[in-house]
Formats: structure tokens, C-alpha cells, sequence
């Protein structure tokens, strides 16, 4: 594969969306893809994973690191950077195949060439090169670490201090709490009268990593060579892509956008930490809080347990260790069990605030109850942990604080149901479901199948588990006393409320929202008075009408299928899909992989363009209220790479071996990619006549 993703000509305009579409990342951090001269002003940001910080009363959010990659060329004293000298031509590009970021661009007085990366090889390194010729003029360059970074509900730092040491510039960013951000650079400028290189080599060590990072980022430059570091950056990514890469012969606008996304996933993928998960934007910056959402269980996941096993690992290990924050907000909402964060950081702490949008007419802050309602979260963790337990058939997750989620997650559903006097019926009042814009509603069909879901695995789990590990379980019974309440996860599944199909095969997605208005998605964006406005909540435009952010009862067909017949998935997709806003960059993939459950490949396909092209193609939502959600959409990656994998391909496990089901969109010849499986790699194979193969090849 050789694959460069280009962008020619510049536009003021285009600067946030470029520094989503050009990020480059390596798990543990994410430079997003800005001009090497921009700064706060153009969102240039460095962002870190897993680590956060609260200032007064703003949102805690994850950190960025001060920019040690900065650099500024001038020639007779005008910056070298399109808008303000003059350019002839200009181009910014992402090789995706092997992880580099470049800009060229001719300007009157020189031409200027940078490549820039953050290392596939050492998380910690990120380098840069960047090449001035042709000058015409006098130069300069000031080459800088720039401590001035662009951040939402700054400043985080309040203690910042600078110094040099054999050669190596450093960095020291703390904040109030105790956090160190170390950055080290060693730069050097070559030139004669008509060129100069300045070449950069950086570390960034935090106090998550050691507990002297300035010594261990200073130490990370002793023998650091920018060619050296560049030759085993691109040979880490080319053993990355040899797993990943998708091939669709007869689509290269479909092959391109998937490998995109993929790019995407591989980038911030946790690979170098044990107990880490990925945040809904990625590491694009600091929107959405850095925070983690069932966006990695229910989207990511299955990209990462296809082709990098040990980051799923991660992601799972992140919710098992963070079980004590879901205890703990399961008992301050007067609940038992697990409640896990809807926007979890570290400890599972939730980042998600009462008041997660604001008015855009007043400004005032909206009570939102995405904190205190969204109950699917709990079942998203468990959906993940047996995903990973299936696929890998690895218990070590399981046995190692797995079981425990699992009766803590099943004791939390049990803990929320309500039963009105005289009724045998359970019921889940007051939820919000996926389609975030109808709050507080009862019965929400994907929350009751998912809290029904989640009781019976724990059930069937649970007890199995007596059997093979007796004395595991004896230990768990000893630490939390769940036995006696097994019997309860199956009575209370099986009398929760179901939303049963009706006649027309139509499942209400709640109690009542059949009774709702009935317009059009464009009725209700035509009602808009500001384009920012916030749809859901008390008073937005969907709030009273049936028109949905996000897909709901398509999710929830989806995640459990085989348990609906064809006629109810293709009764409720021609139903709900005009209906839906596809506001959520979540919900196209859905819809996607419903229509090809019902053998509509082309229905899915414009579904899977939109989700594997969000990032390439920019644009999408950047605000909610007066909130910035910019940034890169993994999920919508993730779901891209599903649709193509269970949807198009086919794919399922039976018996622990894969059997595709091809149904490929018009002019796919065909399709191939590889997955690891069961200790093997397969290289799945199908072709548009129908035809499949799956070969299988030692790891
Ligand atoms: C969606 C959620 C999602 C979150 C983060 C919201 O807009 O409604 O389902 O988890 O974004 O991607």
C-alpha cells in the first residue's frame, strides 16, 4: 500500500478540519495536523492520553503538551506562512501508509518542505524536519518549544519552567494537582546562503510514565537521530498495515476512506499501555473532555480484536480497573452496583456535567441527563467484555476482575428497575437512550434489551463459572455476595418490560413516542433559529416530535441479532431511518449494518461512505449549543470497518471459524482483508459473483 492523502491550495477556513484529517498519533499522543508554525489561535495541540486535569469551575479535560515541533522560517522579516507571504502553490499531506505529515509550499521568497511525525516505534518520540530553499532574502527561523497551546478550559499549567542541558531543551508544565508534563527537544539548523534544514528530534514524558519525567525525556534524546527514528517509525507502521489493510477492487474512493479510518484506529490505538481506552474524539484534542464513551465497546472494539488484540485488551482492562468509579456513582445516585462514567477518565471518574450544553440565545447552561440516564453505558461495558472474551477466548480478563463487572453490572440493572404496585411487569423509568434528544423517557427499548441482555449473560456466565472456576468464584461470592441474587438477574430479565413488535412489526422506541409529531427531520431543522441550537432536551426541536438524533431501535437490532426476525429489521429501518438526523456521527454505520442484515448492500452503501469518509471528508458538527465538539470521529471509523466486515463480507464466527456471507455494494469485483483469530491469521476474501475464501496462515 502507498497511500497520501493531499490537500492543495489553502483556505483560512480549512485549518480546523485540516488539523482533524491530517492528525498524526501514536496511543499515547496525538498532534493534530497544523502547519508547523501555528499555534493557539489555529487549534495546533499536542494531546495526551489518560491524563486530566479540572481548572475552577470548567470541565476537567485532558491535557496537551506545550509544542516542541514549532518552527517559524521569515525571509527580510515576513513569515514564511500562506496568508501572510505571498505563495504560488501550496500543499498539506498525511501519508497514511507510513505515518508522516508534509507540507510544501512555494512562496515568493523560498520554498518551504516539512515532514513531521510521532513515532509508531517510541511512543514517547515525535520529530520533525524543515526545509527552506530558494531563499530570496535575508532569513530566520525561530525555532521554539511553544508553551502558549491551545486549550478549552485552560490554563492548566500553572507552573512552567524552561532550561537547557547538553544540548537538550526542556520543558517542565505542572499543574496544581501535582501533574508533570516534561518536554525535551534537540534542534539543530543547518544552512548556507540558500538553504536551511532545521531538524527536530522531541520526548514527552508525564508523571503517569515515571516519576522523574524531565530526566526520562531528556534521556530519551541521548542518541536520538532523526533518520534513525524515521526508519523505525514507518517499519512500526508497515508491520501495523500488513494486519490491517482493507483491499476493495473496483472501489478506490471506498478502499481509500476505509484504510483512512483505519489509519485512524491504528493511531490511537493503546498500544503502549496495559489499562487505557480511546476517547470519543480520539486524540484530536481536548473536545468532548478527552473522555471515554460506549463509542469504544460498541464501535472500536471489534477493529482492534480483528487486527491489534493486546489494544483491545487495553480498552477492556481500562473498565475492569475503573469498576470502583462505576461503584461509586452507581451510590451517589442511590443505586447499587456498577454505573459506569458516561464520559469516563482515569478511575472511571465521569467527566459529564449536569449542564453538558449550553443555550445558544442566552448562553445559560441546559440541564442535560446524559450523566444520570444514560443507564446503556453499564451494558455497553459488559457488550465489550464478552466481545473480547468470545472472539479471544482469553478468561484471563474475566478471571481477573471480569466476573466481579459482570454481577456489579447485573446488580446495578437489578438495582433500577421499578415495579408498579400490583404489577408483575419491571420497568426502566426516566431513561435516555441513544437518540440523546428524548430525555427522561420510560421503557427506551435499546436500554431494557441491553439491561436484559446484560442480566441473562451474567446469569449464564456466573454460573458456568462455578463450574470451571470454583475457586474464583467462592472468592468473588466471599468479596460481594452475589449468589443469592442469580436467580433474581433471571426473573427480573425475563418480567422487564419488552417493547414487542406490533402489528406492522414496529417497536416503539419508549413509552409514548408514537404519540410524538410526526414531521420531517428537515421540518424540524427548517424550526431552527440558530444553526447551533441544540435539537434535544427540554426545548429543542426534536424534544417533542419523533424525529431522532442517533440510530435507537437500529442499534438495538443490530447488537442483538438473530433474536429479531428479518421482517422487524426492515419494518423499522424504512421506519426510523427517514426519521433519524444522523446527528451523531455514531448512527449512519448502524443503519448501515441493519440494511445489510436485510440484504441491501446498496441502501448501506452511501451509510458506509459517510462513515468512513467523516474525517476525510470534514465539515459535520462542530457545536452543540455554544459547546465545540470538533474533532476526529473514531467511532464512525470503527463502524465503517464493521459494515464492511460483518456487513459486506459477511463475516461470522461459527465454531470458532470464520464463514462470510458476502453481499458487496454495486461494482465491488471484491473485497479482502485480514483478521486474527483463535491464534491464526486469515486473509478473508469474497468476490462479487458470491464466492469466499478464508485462508489461514500461523500468526
Ligand atoms: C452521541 C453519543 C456519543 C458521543 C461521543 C454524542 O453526540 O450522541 O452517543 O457517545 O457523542 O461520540
Amino acid at each position: 500500500m502507498d497511500r497520501v492523502i493531499r490537500r492543495t491550495g489553502w483556505d483560512k477556513d480549512s485549518t480546523t478540519d485540516n488539523g482533524n484529517r491530517f492528525l498524526t498519533a501514536n496511543g499515547y499522543m496525538g498532534i493534530r495536523g497544523t502547519l508547523p508554525e501555528y499555534g493557539r489561535n489555529e487549534l495546533a495541540a499536542i494531546n495526551l492520553a489518560g491524563l486530566y486535569h479540572k481548572v475552577g469551575n470548567g470541565w476537567r479535560e485532558s491535557l496537551n503538551a506545550p509544542n516542541p515541533l514549532y518552527v517559524l522560517h521569515r525571509v527580510d522579516g515576513v513569515a514564511c506562512t500562506p496568508g501572510v507571504m505571498p505563495y504560488a502553490s501550496h500543499e498539506q499531506a498525511l501519508d497514511i501508509t507510513r505515518g508522516l505529515h508534509t507540507r510544501s509550499t512555494v512562496f515568493d521568497l523560498c520554498v518551504l518542505r516539512d515532514e513531521r511525525f510521532c513515532s509508531m516505534d517510541n511512543p514517547h518520540l515525535l520529530c520533525l524536519r524543515s526545509e527552506l530553499t530558494g531563499i530570496r532574502g535575508a532569513a530566520d527561523t525561530d525555532a521554539r518549544t511553544d508553551s502558549d497551546i491551545w486549550e478549552i478550559y485552560g490554563p492548566h499549567y500553572n507552573h512552567v519552567e524552561s532550561g537547557a542541558d547538553k544540548g537538550v531543551i526542556w520543558v517542565l508544565a505542572q499543574t496544581d494537582t501535582g501533574q508533570q508534563v516534561a518536554v525535551a527537544r534537540r534542534g539543530t539548523l543547518a544552512e548556507d546562503a540558500e538553504s536551511r534544514v532545521y531538524t527536530c528530534c522531541a520526548a514527552i514524558y508525564t508523571s503517569l510514565d515515571c516519576q522523574n519525567p524531565l530526566a526520562a525525556a531528556i534521556r530519551a534524546l541521548d542518541d536520538a537521530d532523526y533518520d534513525i527514528l524515521r526508519r523505525a517509525h514507518t517499519a512500526a507502521w508497515a508491520a501495523l498495515w500488513q494486519c490491517a489493510e482493507v483491499s476493495i477492487d473496483g472501489d478506490p474512493f471506498a478502499e481509500e476512506a476505509l484504510n483512512y479510518s483505519l489509519y485512524h484506529l491504528l493511531s490511537i490505538a493503546p498500544r503502549h499501555a496495559a489499562s487505557l481506552s480511546v476517547p470519543a474524539r480520539g486524540l484530536s484534542g481536548q473536545t468532548y473532555k478527552g473522555a471515554v464513551f460506549w463509542d469504544t465497546e460498541m464501535f472500536m472494539l471489534d477493529f482492534y480484536l480483528a487486527v491489534q488484540p493486546q489494544a483491545a485488551r487495553a480498552c477492556v482492562r481500562y473498565r475492569i480497573d475503573t469498576l470502583q468509579g462505576a461503584l461509586d456513582k452507581a451510590a451517589e445516585y442511590g443505586y447499587r452496583g456498577a454505573f459506569y462514567a458516561w464520559e469516563s477518565q482515569e478511575g472511571g471518574f465521569d467527566a459529564c456535567s449536569d449542564y453538558n450544553v449550553t443555550d445558544v440565545f442566552t448562553g445559560r447552561p441546559v440541564r442535560t441527563y446524559f450523566r444520570d440516564r444514560q443507564y446503556h453505558i453499564t451494558a455497553a461495558v459488559v457488550y465489550g467484555l464478552m466481545k473480547y472474551t468470545r472472539w479471544t477466548k482469553d478468561m484471563s480478563l474475566l478471571l481477573d476482575g471480569g466476573y466481579e463487572v459482570l454481577a456489579q453490572s447485573a446488580r446495578f440493572y437489578l438495582s433500577l428497575l421499578w415495579q408498579k404496585p400490583g404489577s408483575r411487569t419491571y420497568q426502566i423509568l426516566g431513561a435516555v437512550g441513544p437518540d440523546e434528544y428524548h430525555e427522561k423517557v420510560d421503557n427506551n427499548a435499546y436500554t431494557n434489551e441491553m439491561a436484559r441482555w446484560t442480566l441473562l449473560t451474567a446469569a449464564e456466565v456466573l454460573a458456568e463459572m462455578k463450574g470451571s472456576h470454583p475457586a474464583a468464584y467462592a472468592a468473588l461470592e466471599q468479596k460481594i455476595g452475589f449468589e443469592r441474587e442469580l436467580p433474581l438477574y433471571k426473573r427480573a430479565s425475563a418480567r422487564l418490560k419488552e417493547k414487542k413488535p406490533g402489528k406492522d412489526g414496529l417497536i416503539e422506541q419508549f413509552d409514548g413516542y408514537f404519540a410524538l409529531e410526526d414531521v420531517s427531520v428537515d421540518t424540524v431543522r427548517g424550526r431552527l433559529m440558530d444553526p447551533r441550537e441544540y435539537w434535544g432536551g427540554a426545548n429543542g426541536v426534536a424534544a417533542h416530535t419523533r424525529v431522532i438524533k442517533q440510530a435507537d431501535v437500529i442499534a438495538m437490532l443490530y447488537m442483538l441479532r438473530g433474536r429479531y426476525a428479518g421482517k422487524t429489521t426492515r419494518a423499522n429501518y424504512d421506519y426510523y431511518e427517514p426519521r433519524t438526523e444522523h446527528g451523531s456521527s455514531l448512527s449512519a454505520c448502524m443503519y448501515a449494518l441493519a440494511a445489510c442484515m436485510m440484504e441491501r448492500p446498496d441502501a448501506a452503501y452511501p451509510l458506509f461512505m459517510k462513515s468512513a469518509a467523516a474525517d476525510l471528508a470534514g465539515g459535520g458538527k462542530q457545536w452543540a449549543g455554544l459547546v465545540y465538539i470538533g474533532g476526529t470521529h473514531p467511532a464512525a471509523a470503527g463502524g465503517a470497518y464493521m459494515t464492511f466486515l460483518y456487513g459486506f463480507l459477511g463475516l461470522e464466527i461459527r465454531q470458532g471459524l470464520p464463514v462470510l456471507h458476502p453481499r458487496l455494494p454495486e461494482g465491488w469485483k471484491s473485497a479482502s482483508c485480514k483478521i486474527q483469530l483463535g491464534g491464526f491469521e486469515y486473509t478473508l476474501k469474497a468476490k462479487a459473483d458470491g464466492s469466499r475464501t478464508a485462508i489461514k496462515a500461523p500468526l
